[in-house]
């Protein structure tokens, strides 16, 4: 058993991850969005990789059984139902229905992976919940996917990164590679001030000043949602505890 860590986005792409559980990890803001819109009754969350791309997957379905979302630097799209603020996907807006969304970075990372032993949705708000679906894979390696920024690393995501991998160690005894020992530490050493680093961290700061502090002091909560997101079939759908798809 091994936990590695993808410190930029496509690294893992050039890995054979055929038999590893991947975990991708897009803190602010979409995997945090699509947790949240899973955790509040959406049906399921169809991420595209472009806003042309998300347009023709809406035009596939009935107007009231979809909510089309999505950012073009950290902004709503125009004509887009919401953007990728988190907190919007809350309660009756998505209840029911399909999410079709497009971000910069994370839809992206999301769609990257077409083979796997499993794929889920990681962010800090559901910490725990993902260490206990890993934990069912007792003879599995495991790749931890930071989606970076535009092409870049980014401190959020390796810090949460860091938190999985941390405890993925912990509790299995698997072995950490480099990337992941290095996201390990970052983490042990700003484990205090999560909400701090994400405030100041690049993106961060970026989403404060046009508008969306808010959002980053949301995302950086630890472990308050218990949905744990599974790619099947190019979607992101709710896994039900003990392993079955809800
Ligand atoms: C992305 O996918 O790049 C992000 O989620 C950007 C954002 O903060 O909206």
């Amino acid at each position: 058993m091994r936990i590695d860590v993808s410190l930029v986005p496509g690294e893992i792409l050039a890995k054979d991850a055929s038999r590893s559980v991947v975990v991708v990890i897009d803190v602010l803001r979409a995997t945090s969005t699509i947790v949240t819109a899973l955790a509040s009754g959406c049906e399921e969350v169809i991420p595209a990789e472009s806003i042309e791309e998300a347009i023709a997957l809406a035009n596939g379905y009935k107007r009231s059984d979809y909510v089309l979302g999505g950012e073009r630097r950290g902004v709503p799209v125009e004509g887009f139902d919401l953007g990728n603020s988190p907190q919007e996907y809350d309660g009756p807006r998505v209840a029911g229905k399909k999410i079709i969304i497009a971000t910069t970075n994370g839809t992206n990372a999301i769609t990257e992976y077409g083979v796997a032993r499993d794929i889920f949705v990681a962010c800090f708000l559901n910490a725990d919940a993902v260490m206990e679906a890993c934990r069912a894979y007792k003879d599995s390696d495991f790749v931890l996917v930071c989606s970076g920024q535009d092409g870049r690393f980014c401190m959020e995501d390796t810090l949460c990164a860091g938190l999985l991998a941390t405890r993925l160690a912990e509790e299995t005894g698997a072995e950490m590679s480099d990337a992941a020992r290095a996201a390990s530490l970052l983490y042990q050493q700003r484990k205090e001030s999560i909400e701090d680093e994400l405030l100041r961290c690049d993106h961060g700061a970026y989403l404060v000043g046009i508008g969306y502090e808010q959002d980053v002091r949301y995302c950086s909560r630890q472990s308050v949602l218990s949905v744990v997101p599974k790619v099947y079939d190019r979607r992101v759908i709710r896994k039900a505890h003990g392993g079955k798809e809800e």
